[in-house]
């Protein structure tokens, strides 16, 4: 017999109900209900071919279209489990005791993923490590295998020595294993690194050994794809963002449209033109856009009365794209704050209840718009110099992608009138400048009530489980409780490496991951 439906009042969606109570709960990551099982995304690679750039970007992408995805980086593992970092020695296939560390730490790492999975509604885990051998990956497939999740693997191959030296100079010469090395021996170091690795490398096989596993192979950063066995709608969705990134130096513009008639008076969306103000707004964004002296700049605009007249007084050619209008207030559309709260109380509560899912009747949630300007991170990711002009919440949404700002956070994030936010990728992240233009606006910034602030809301999202969140892209990493007399025997008098003697490591007489141990940790 069918259910009863009752229509949840934050989301305005339908949810059966049971005895009056929803039986089937919203998922806690709020995210799309999937019905599929949990994935692994594997990294392959040499070092510096931009694993862990790929995996931290694609998390905050996954996250931010409501995947909940974490990074697990064996480096950061190994890190802890081996303080001190000496030399490539430590790489060495044949220096047995430091490959038996490595080896505990990937085991420490799936560990993690594990419980991420199957106990903090993680959707998808990155295992984020150069997992160069058959052997690791056959281990990795087997785990995947009795733990039910899918394993999809990402492998970067690049053989250009100018990119892997750019790579080196940008991201490993200050990582933590270098913090008291010069840059030019971290730099020798990291190269005699990689080729320990090289020796042992086996590249994914689609023409025997691994023509049956699903993969991308990124060639040449992106010049070429190879791509294998898609099974799901995310292994097909993390392939289109794969093949849309580029790792060009160029800058994002953000701003939204110049003060408008509507928001002089408070009024929220609608279609009015520019106020006084904002019109010198406009004509001063016009003078820093050429200050700005960019090639090729691709100007952006929703196609809004308010945006489209900013972008007139610029005098370039621009695009309007609809799904860069600003979110949909429904019923409430060119209210007031206070009006909303006379008219509406109860969805006046609501909304600051949990604004990122609360839906206007007839209009849209915050989640609705991310679904929304999703097409227009994708254009975003593609292109070089661009200035978007926008709105205030689909700002706050775009700067959530870039910045991997939480579900939580999005609605509250401050895009005042009249100040452009400059978005430069670094490393493995954005830079953030914020530039004022020095043409007083309203503020149109309604912070985030105290009392909600104070009472622990059962919608909030807690990080385990926030769709948006990845503070931390990778967990701490725990290496305890894996044969850790091992882990605690190595100390960094005995971890000094040299490039003539292989370390002398404090081993347990314990049989090193049994068959019998790794099966009783798989499972
Ligand atoms: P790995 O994790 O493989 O050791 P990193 O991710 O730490 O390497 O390297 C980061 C660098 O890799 C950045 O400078 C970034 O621009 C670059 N990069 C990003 N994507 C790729 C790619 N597909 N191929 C090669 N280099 C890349
Ligand atoms: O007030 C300006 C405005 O862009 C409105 O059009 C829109 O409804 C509102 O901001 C969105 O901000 P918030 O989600 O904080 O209400
Ligand atoms: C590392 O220790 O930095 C690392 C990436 O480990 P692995 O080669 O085992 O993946």
């Amino acid at each position: 017999m069918p259910r009863e439906l009752t229509q949840n009042r934050i989301q305005k969606i339908w949810i059966p109900s049971k005895d009056g109570k929803p039986s089937m709960p919203r998922t806690s990551h709020g995210g799309p209900h999937l019905a599929n099982p949990p994935t692994v995304i594997v990294m392959v690679g040499l070092p510096a071919r931009g694993k862990t750039y790929i995996s931290r970007k694609l998390t905050r992408y996954l996250n931010w279209i409501g995947i909940p995805t974490k990074v697990f980086n064996v480096g950061e593992y190994r890190r802890e489990a081996v303080k001190h970092y000496s030399t490539y020695d430590f790489f060495k296939s044949d220096n047995e005791d430091a490959v038996k560390i490595r080896q505990q730490c990937a085991l420490a790492a799936l560990r993690d993923v594990k419980t991420y999975l199957t106990e903090e509604e993680g959707q998808v885990a990155v295992f984020d490590a150069t997992n160069t051998t058959r052997e690791r990956r056959d281990m990795i497939l087997e785990f995947g295998a009795v733990n039910g999740f899918k394993i999809f693997f990402i492998e970067s191959v690049c053989d250009d020595p100018n990119v892997i030296a750019c790579n080196i100079l940008e991201v490993k010469v200050s990582s933590p294993d270098y913090q008291d090395c010069n840059k030019t021996d971290a730099m020798e170091d990291f190269k005699k690194r990689i080729e320990c690795y090289r020796m042992n490398y086996q590249p994914l096989d689609p023409d025997q050994y691994d023509k049956n596993l699903s993969f991308i192979k990124v060639i040449d950063v992106g010049r070429r794809f190879l791509v294998n066995r898609i099974q799901d709608h995310i292994q097909s969705r993390i392939v289109y963002y794969l093949m849309n990134i580029h790792v060009q130096p160029r800058s994002i513009y953000l701003c939204r449209h110049g003060e408008s008639q509507h928001n002089l008076q408070g009024r929220l969306g609608g279609d009015s033109g520019l106020s006084t103000r904002g019109r010198k707004f406009a004509g001063a964004l016009a003078k820093f856009v050429e200050e700005q002296n960019l090639k090729d700049l691709k100007v952006w605009t929703s196609q809004m009365r308010r945006s489209i007249q900013t972008a007139e007084a610029l005098n370039v050619p621009y695009e309007q794209w609809k799904a860069l209008n600003e979110i949909d207030g429904g019923v409430c559309e060119e209210m007031t704050y206070e009006e909303m709260r006379e008219r509406f109380p109860d969805e006046f509560a609501l909304r600051d209840q949990d604004k990122y899912y609360y839906r206007y009747p007839s209009g849209e949630s915050y989640q609705d718009l991310v679904q929304r300007v999703e097409p227009v991170i994708m254009g975003l990711e593609r292109q070089e110099n661009v200035l978007v002009v926008c709105h205030q919440a689909v700002m706050r949404c775009l700067l959530a992608y870039f910045l991997d700002k939480s579900a939580d956070e999005m609605p509250y994030l401050k895009c005042p009138l009249h100040t452009v936010l400059k978005l430069t990728p670094v490393a493995y992240g954005c830079k953030v400048e914020s530039i004022t233009l020095n043409v007083e606006a309203v503020n149109t910034h309604r912070d985030r009530p105290e009392e909600v602030k104070r009472g622990p809301s059962t919608l909030i999202r807690r990080n385990s489980v926030t769709p948006l969140t990845s503070p931390e892209p990778s967990k701490k990493p725990r290496i305890e409780g894996l044969d850790d007399t091992i882990i605690r025997e190595v100390t960094p008098t005995q971890l000094t490496l040299c490039s003539t003697s292989h370390t002398t490591l404090a081993l347990s007489t314990q049989h090193w991951l049994s068959e019998a141990c790794l099966r009783t940790f798989l499972h």
